[in-house]
Order: structure tokens, then sequence, then C-alpha cells
């Protein structure tokens, strides 16, 4: 598939997308949206994918946002409708993924941009990146996410001076927050990403995603986690891959899934 907005790269058992808007700081309109949702559909149902890195084009910014200009005249019913669609076409799509997403964060992650990080399985930060959810500035909130996940990442209390304050943390700083899992040198962000993407290829992806299931169900009103994880425990003696990977134990030879 062709895109106007992203690029989309496949090597060996990484697929890649990397938002490519630079000029706008790769800021999320309804097209790229639409786009990211197209993109991480095909790699999840490509099978030689077995993890996804996302990244922004340039060395400035991941994501400046949502597209601003795209939705200052909008509505009431306009506006929930944009957070409605967007959570459902991109941000929950990503974080309910059957594969892992690593969000490769080069620089400015904001609004958007950060809950589409925090969307992700696992976010990598370079040094000179710069996050905080500066909705309230424009008279809003967040909208895709942002008000759940990252109290669900830092904690209630940081969570609301970050969106109260509508201010930016530096890459450490979300280090110590658990907001990111790694902060690197910029020029070292790709490699750094593709070094736990490896390690996670190597495993089942019929466990990783059951993994992925049971910690998404922690979070899920209506769902009891500790069954779904009973369930999705059980689940995993159906398949080939556990059968594989205990007898490769037993074998004493590398898994091949
Ligand atoms: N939506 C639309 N356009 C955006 C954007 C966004 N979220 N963020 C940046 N841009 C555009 C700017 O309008 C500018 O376009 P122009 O050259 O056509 O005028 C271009 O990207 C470069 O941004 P600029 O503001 O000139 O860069 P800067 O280095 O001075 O500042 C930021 C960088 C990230 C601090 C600043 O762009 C910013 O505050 N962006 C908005 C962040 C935000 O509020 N996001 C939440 C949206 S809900």
């Amino acid at each position: 598939m062709s895109y106007n907005n992203i690029i989309t790269e496949y090597a060996e058992d990484i697929g890649y997308i990397t938002i490519d808007r630079p000029k706008k700081l790769n800021a999320l309109n309804k097209e790229t949206i639409s786009e990211l949702h197209d993109a991480f559909e095909e790699m999840e149902q490509e099978e030689e994918v077995r993890v996804i890195i996302v990244t922004g084009s340039g060395e400035k910014a991941f994501v400046a946002g949502a597209d601003i200009a795209e939705f200052s005249d909008f509505s009431e019913a306009e506006g929930k409708e944009l957070a409605r669609k967007g959570q459902q076409d991109l941000f929950d799509f990503v974080a309910h993924l059957s594969k892992p997403v690593i969000a490769a964060v080069n620089g400015f992650a904001l609004g958007g941009g950060l809950e589409l990080a925090m969307a992700c399985h696992v976010r990598v930060a370079s040094d000179n990146a710069k996050m905080g959810l500066p909705e309230v500035s424009l008279g809003l909130i967040p909208g895709y996410g942002g008000t759940q996940r990252l109290p669900q990442l830092v904690g209630r209390g940081k969570a609301l001076e970050m969106i109260i304050t509508g201010g930016m943390i530096s890459a450490n700083d979300g280090l110590s927050h658990g907001l990111v899992n790694h902060v690197v040198p910029q020029d070292e962000l790709v490699v750094f990403s593709e070094k736990i993407a490896s390690k996670m290829a190597k495993n089942s992806p019929l466990a990783i995603s059951a993994a992925i299931k049971a910690v998404n169900a922690n979070y899920q009103e209506s769902v009891n986690g500790f069954e779904a994880e009973i369930d999705a425990f059980g689940s995993c003696f159906g398949t080939d891959d556990f059968k594989e990977g205990t007898s490769a134990f037993l074998e004493k030879r590398k898994p091949n899934f």
C-alpha cells in the first residue's frame, strides 16, 4: 500500500512506520491517523513481521500533536467524534495490537504524539525528546487517551501536574517517572529499538499476543484481569508455539517459532 503521510518499510522480522510530515512536525491530521491505522493493520497481518517500530521523520519531532489547524473550527459534536474515531482507529487499535509496538521517540512528543507513544507497548526516547500534554493551553484536554494512559504510567499526581500545567518534560525526567523505558543518544535510537525488537522477535508470537491481551485486561473496566490471565494462560497450552517452546527447552536447543 502507498501512503501520503507515512513511510512503511520492512526488514527481516521488523516493520517500520515513519510519520512523515516534518514541515508540520509530524502533526497528526485525519489522513495520517487513517494511514497509520492501515499500516498497523497491514503489518499485523503480515506474517513475517514480529515487531513494529514507529518513529517520526527528521530530528526534531516524533509527533507535535493532533493537527490543530484541522479542528480549530470544530463544534462539540465534531470534537467528540474526532476523539472517538481517533481512539478507535489508532490509539486503542495500537494498544491492543497482537504484535508488540515500540515507539522510538525522536524529538517532541506532544498531545496526540505522546498519546501515540503511550499507546505503544514500549517507549525508547532520544536524549533530545520533550514530552507533554499541552492541550489545556488550547482550551482543550487530551482526547486520544492521554488522561487515562498518562496516570497509568507515571501515577495520578505527576499526570495531573503534567496535564494541568501543560508543560513539557525532558527524556531523562520521563525515564525517572516511568513514562519512557529507555533514553539513548539520538543517533542510537533506532539501533537500540531494534535490539529490543530482536529480543522480542525470538519469542513465541502467540504467547506475546496473549501477554499483551492479559496485561491490557488490567486496564479494562468490565474485565477481571486475573481471570483474563487464566484464560490466556490456558489457551497457550493449545498452541504449536507451546509444543515447540517446551520441546526445545527439553531437547536443549533454541526454539523455532
Ligand atoms: N498542529 C498543526 N501544526 C503544527 C503543530 C500541530 N500540533 N505543531 C507544529 N505545527 C506546525 C507549525 O504550525 C509550523 O507550521 P508553519 O511552518 O506552516 O507555520 C511548523 O509545524 C513548525 O512549528 P513551529 O511552531 O514553527 O516550531 P517551533 O520549533 O517554534 O515550536 C513546538 C515547536 C512543538 C513547541 C510548537 O510547534 C508547538 O507548540 N506545537 C503545538 C504543540 C501542541 O499544542 N500539541 C497539542 C495539539 S492538541
